[in-house]
C-alpha cells in the first residue's frame, strides 16, 4: 500500500493511520512524501516519527498550481508504475491529494480517500480544494468520512453507501496522541488573554489579509491582549503580515511551530482566529472558541455543535465577535462548553480495520462510528 502525502495537514492526519497499519500485521504501507511543502512538512515528519521511502520533492517557491500537479501527477505515475501498490491512500484536498488519486486511477490502482466527503457546497472557495475534493470522490473506491454529514454528502452524489464509512477524524487520533506525550510549550509569553491566529489560505491572501492584519492591530491595541500568529511558510502570506505585524509590543510573529507546542499553544490560548481546516478540527477539544475567517465553511458540524463561528474576513464582524468573546464570559462559556463533532480518537483503527476486511485479511466487519453530533 502506498500512502501519499505532500503538506503538514496531510502528515498530522495520517500520522495515525500509518501508525494503525504499522500495527497490523496484514499492512505494509509506504510512504511518499510528494514533497509539496518542505520545511512545514520535514517539521512535521520528523515529530511525528513518520519515516518516508520516497520523496519527489516537486515544491518551488511561490508555486503556480497547474506546474504543480504537472510535476506530481508525472512523478506520482512513474512511481506508481515501480511500486504497484495494491492500494493509494490519499487524505483531504490538497494538490498532492489530487495528483495521488489520478495518477493511482490512471495505473489502476484502487484509491482509499481519508476525510472524505467534506463539502463547502461553493466549487470554487476554498479554491481549489472543493473541487479536489469532488474530483477525488469520483475517483476513490473507499470514502472514509469523518462525520454522518460527509457521509450523506458522498451518497447523496451517487456514492454507493457499500463504499463509505463515519470513521471520525484522524486528526483527533493524532491529537489525543499528542497529548499523551505532553512535551510542547506554549510560545505566548503569558500574563495576557491569548489570540492564536493561523492565516494561509488562497481566497484570503491579498486584500481580505491586509483587512485581517488590521482587526488585528485594533485588538492588539486592548491591553489585556496578546497576538500570537505562527507564519506559514508561503511568501504570499508572510508579504502581507510581516510588514503590517511586525514590531508590535503585543503581536508576536513565529515561524510554524512544531506541532507539539501547536497543541500546547492552543492549549494556553484564549480564543483562536483561523482559516485552517485543522485547527478548527482541534479548537474544541481543549474548549476554546473558534473564530472562522472564511465566508464559507465544509465543517458546519464544528459552527452547529456551537464551537466555532463563521465569520468571514469583513473587519467590523471580525472584530465584534471577537471583542464580544472576551467582554461576555456567557458567551464565552457556552462556545467553550461545546462537545467536538469530529470523532473519538479512534478513526484510524476504523479505517485500518475496514481495508483489511475489503482485502479479505480481516473476516469481521468493522464498525462506523456511532456519533450524535450536531451537524
Ligand atoms: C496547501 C494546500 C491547502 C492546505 C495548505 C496547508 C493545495 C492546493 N493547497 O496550500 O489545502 O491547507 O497547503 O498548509 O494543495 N512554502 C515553503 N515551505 C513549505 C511550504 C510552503 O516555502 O514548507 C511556500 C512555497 O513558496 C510554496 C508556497 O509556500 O510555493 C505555497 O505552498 P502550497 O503548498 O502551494 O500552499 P497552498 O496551496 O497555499
Ligand atoms: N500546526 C502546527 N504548527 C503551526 C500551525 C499549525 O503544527 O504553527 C498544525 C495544527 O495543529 C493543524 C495543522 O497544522 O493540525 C493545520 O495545518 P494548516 O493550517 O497548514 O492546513 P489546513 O488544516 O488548513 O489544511
Amino acid at each position: 500500500m502506498a500512502v501519499v502525502l505532500g503538506t503538514r495537514p496531510e502528515a498530522i492526519k495520517l500520522a495515525p493511520v500509518v501508525r494503525a497499519l504499522e500495527d497490523s500485521p496484514l499492512f505494509a504501507p509506504v510512504l511518499v512524501n510528494t514533497g509539496q511543502h518542505r520545511e512545514m512538512l520535514e517539521q512535521m515528519l520528523r515529530r511525528l516519527g513518520l519515516t518516508v521511502r520516497h520523496d519527489l520533492a516537486v515544491m518551488r517557491q511561490r508555486q503556480q498550481l497547474s506546474a504543480l500537479t504537472a510535476r506530481l501527477v508525472g512523478g506520482l505515475g512513474e512511481l506508481i508504475r515501480e511500486e504497484r501498490p495494491d492500494l493509494v491512500m490519499v487524505q483531504g484536498d490538497t494538490s498532492s491529494t489530487l495528483c495521488g488519486a489520478l495518477a493511482a486511477f490512471y495505473e489502476h490502482v484502487p484509491v482509499a480517500h481519508v476525510e472524505a466527503g467534506l463539502r463547502s457546497g461553493v466549487i470554487d472557495d476554498p479554491f481549489p480544494e472543493e473541487l479536489n475534493r469532488r474530483l477525488v470522490t469520483r475517483m476513490a473506491r473507499w470514502h472514509f468520512a469523518p462525520t454522518p454529514r460527509a457521509a450523506a454528502a458522498l451518497t447523496d452524489e451517487g456514492v454507493p453507501a457499500s463504499a463509505v464509512m463515519v470513521t471520525g477524524n484522524t486528526v483527533i487520533d493524532n491529537l489525543l496522541w499528542a497529548r499523551g506525550r505532553a512535551d510542547g510549550r506554549s510560545a505566548f509569553r503569558g500574563g495576557r488573554r491569548g489570540l492564536l491566529v493561523t492565516l494561509h489560505r488562497r481566497e484570503n491572501q491579498g486584500a481580505p489579509m491586509r483587512a485581517l492584519a488590521d482587526t488585528l492591530l485594533r485588538l492588539a491595541r486592548r491591553p489585556d491582549v496578546e497576538v500570537l500568529v505562527p507564519l506559514h511558510k508561503s511568501p504570499a502570506v508572510r508579504d502581507v503580515l510581516l510588514p503590517a505585524l511586525g514590531g508590535h509590543p503585543r503581536i508576536t510573529l513565529t515561524e510554524p511551530l512544531d506541532y507539539f507546542d501547536f497543541i500546547a499553544t492552543l492549549a494556553a490560548s484564549f480564543l483562536v482566529l483561523t482559516d485552517s481546516g485543522g485547527v478548527q478540527e482541534e479548537a474544541p477539544s481543549f474548549d476554546r472558541p473558534v473564530l472562522v475567517l472564511r465566508d464559507t465553511t465544509e465543517r458546519p458540524e464544528v459552527v452547529r455543535a456551537g464551537a466555532a463561528q463563521l465569520v468571514g474576513t469583513d473587519p467590523g464582524t471580525v472584530y465584534a465577535a471577537a471583542t464580544a468573546l472576551l467582554d461576555d464570559p456567557v458567551l464565552y462559556g457556552r462556545m467553550a462548553a461545546a462537545r467536538n463533532p469530529f470523532g473519538d480518537g479512534r478513526a484510524s483503527e476504523r479505517i485500518a480495520g475496514a481495508l483489511a476486511h475489503a482485502f479479505g485479511r480481516a473476516t469481521a466487519p468493522v464498525r462506523a462510528l456511532d456519533i450524535v453530533t450536531a451537524g
